[in-house]
């Protein structure tokens, strides 16, 4: 691999739109939950349903046919553009994509049947606030050893490491899900579930871990001329026959307003 070769690559590999991975290869080894299935059983045919951090809303409109409304919101303006385009062309009519801050939710209090956050933060008494007693929230998120030999290999300390001092720089605390669950049960709040895993993933090819490296929030931009060598290391030290091996680190809370 030289800086060259993933100049090109990188060239030829598409850009990220609102929250979409699809143009990336990636499998996972078995996982003990899978996200869609927990989300399932809340979903009920009439049920109000709010995706927080709803990115391009592509993941939420997949559960479109299976709810009575939905709102999508983010703080991205790009994004939720994205999700308004997405749902016009599909003709997503109970899904409605609007521009918020997770913090401080423009809804009224008992909204939502159910409430979800994948991948996104969200704040604990704001979530209990617009679920309606008896309401389900749903959280996966990404932990703290998530695909650590790309940040091994970057030199970038650990993916919570990162995280961390994203939080710390804005004045914030990052918190785990383990965290979130101790602050809804002061809350009152039931946890129904709270797990995590930590399984294989493989990226079937080179362009999927540039499309990663390119789209996803990291501790530096990607740039082939600088980080062709970490490129290289991963290649040589990671490569199976099924793609590039790192691993996918995830936490489930599933907590229940009183
Ligand atoms: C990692 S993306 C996940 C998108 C989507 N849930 C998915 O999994 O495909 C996180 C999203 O949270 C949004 N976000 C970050 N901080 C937020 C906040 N305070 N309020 C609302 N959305 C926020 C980001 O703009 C981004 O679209």
């Amino acid at each position: 691999m030289t800086a060259l070769e993933l100049r090109l690559i990188s060239e030829r590999v598409p850009g990220r739109v609102g929250w979409d991975f699809s143009p990336m290869r990636v499998e996972e080894d078995q996982p003990p939950w899978r996200y869609e299935d927990v989300v399932r059983k809340y979903l009920t045919a009439g049920g109000r349903i709010l995706d927080i951090g709803t990115g391009g809303g592509e993941l939420f409109s997949t559960f479109e046919q299976e709810i009575g409304r939905g709102a999508g919101i983010d703080i991205s303006r790009p994004r939720i553009e994205a999700a308004v385009a997405n749902r016009r062309s599909g003709g997503h009519c109970n899904l409605e994509f609007l521009l918020m801050d997770a913090a401080w939710l423009a809804v009224k209090d008992s909204t939502f049947d159910a409430a979800l956050a994948h991948h996104a933060d969200f704040t604990c008494d704001e979530v209990l606030r617009v679920l309606r007693p008896g309401g389900v929230f749903v959280s996966q998120q990404m932990g703290e050893r998530n695909t650590e030999n790309i940040f091994q290999a970057f030199r970038w300390g650990s993916f919570g490491q990162f995280w961390r001092k994203q939080y710390r720089t804005r004045g914030g605390v990052f918190q785990t899900s383990a965290d979130k669950a101790s602050i809804f049960r002061s809350l009152g709040a039931e946890i129904i579930a709270l797990s995590e895993y930590d399984v294989d993933q493989y990226l079937a090819d080179l362009d999927s871990l540039v499309f990663f490296l390119k789209a996803s929030p990291l501790p530096e931009a990607f740039e082939p001329e600088k980080h062709w060598r970490p490129v290289a290391e991963l290649i040589d030290r990671y490569s199976t026959p099924r793609g590039i091996r790192t691993n996918a680190h995830r936490e489930l809370l599933v907590a229940r307003k009183p």
